[in-house]
């Protein structure tokens, strides 16, 4: 992102990274509060993995009247419906950043939800199905459901997040400064080259991601910095645009998840 884009916004408040928190958000409440108290009200990202118990403002109502409250899903909030309606029936059902670019406390934020699954796309093998719509017309042609579709199945819901080619060429047509995701970029074993093109294309100066449970700050490549945030752990992208580590992920010390929790399919 060039100087001159960055002269256009001003950065009004820290931008808190929470990675994948699992079904508990006691410790975000928590900071966050510790934060109030030291006169600073940071934006929160949710960076997939909440696996809400109920509506996700809900999960959240002590500090949702105090912040902005922003996510994408990960691979794992469409296990159950009760987890993907807590997002996708919720109050902030419009704050999911899944496909879009949004100004967030002065910093444009890119969000790309979900993770790539080879019955649908695995980049750089062409995609089996280019879009959501496309994989479910194939999929009701070849069983129609009981139901004639009106109530989800399993496999319907586990593709509410997955990478579609559509969604993803989208944010490729797209300029912003941050780009948050669920999959790493290549800098991780398990990380994937298209997440750099995109963050290329997007000219993006951060990515931040979480799915692989492991709070690192990889080697800056060229003009940006690629952070992954551990689980449940919280980062900060402050004012300044530096980065500070306001919770170590509970799984830092011993490297993240291992190959078995990392299997999406
Ligand atoms: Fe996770």
């Amino acid at each position: 992102m060039s100087k001159h884009k960055k002269q256009q916004h001003v950065i009004t408040h820290p931008l808190w990274l929470c990675g994948d928190t699992h079904g508990c958000v006691d410790h975000v409440v928590e900071h966050f509060l510790n934060a109030r108290r030291d006169g600073v009200t940071p934006h929160l990202v949710f960076l997939g993995d909440m696996e809400c118990a109920q509506a996700f403002d809900l999960e959240l109502q002590e500090i949702r009247e105090i912040t902005d409250v922003w996510f994408i899903h990960g691979n794992h909030d469409t296990d159950t419906s009760q987890a993907w309606n807590a997002l996708a029936s919720s109050a902030w059902a419009d704050k999911n950043l899944h496909g879009y670019v949004k100004e967030i406390s002065g910093r444009s934020v890119a969000g790309l939800g979900g993770v790539f699954r080879s019955s649908i796309w695995a980049p750089p093998a062409p995609p089996v199905f280019a879009s959501y719509q496309a994989f479910r017309r194939d999929l009701l042609t070849r069983r129609p459901p009981k139901d004639w579709g009106l109530k989800e199945t399993k496999k319907e819901r586990q593709h509410f997040s997955t990478i579609f080619p559509d969604i993803y060429s989208r944010l490729m047509t797209c300029r912003a400064q941050v780009l948050v995701t669920h999959e790493a970029p290549s800098c991780h074993a398990y990380g994937w080259q298209a997440i750099d093109n995109l963050a290329v294309s997007l000219g993006v100066s951060y990515v931040l991601h979480g799915h692989l449970h492991e709070t690192r700050i990889y080697p800056r490549q060229g003009t940006c910095q690629v952070v992954g945030v551990g689980y449940r752990g919280i980062v900060s992208l402050e004012t300044d645009d530096s980065i500070s580590v306001i919770r170590a992920g509970d799984y830092d010390a011993t490297g993240g998840l291992n190959e078995q929790e990392v299997e999406s399919e």
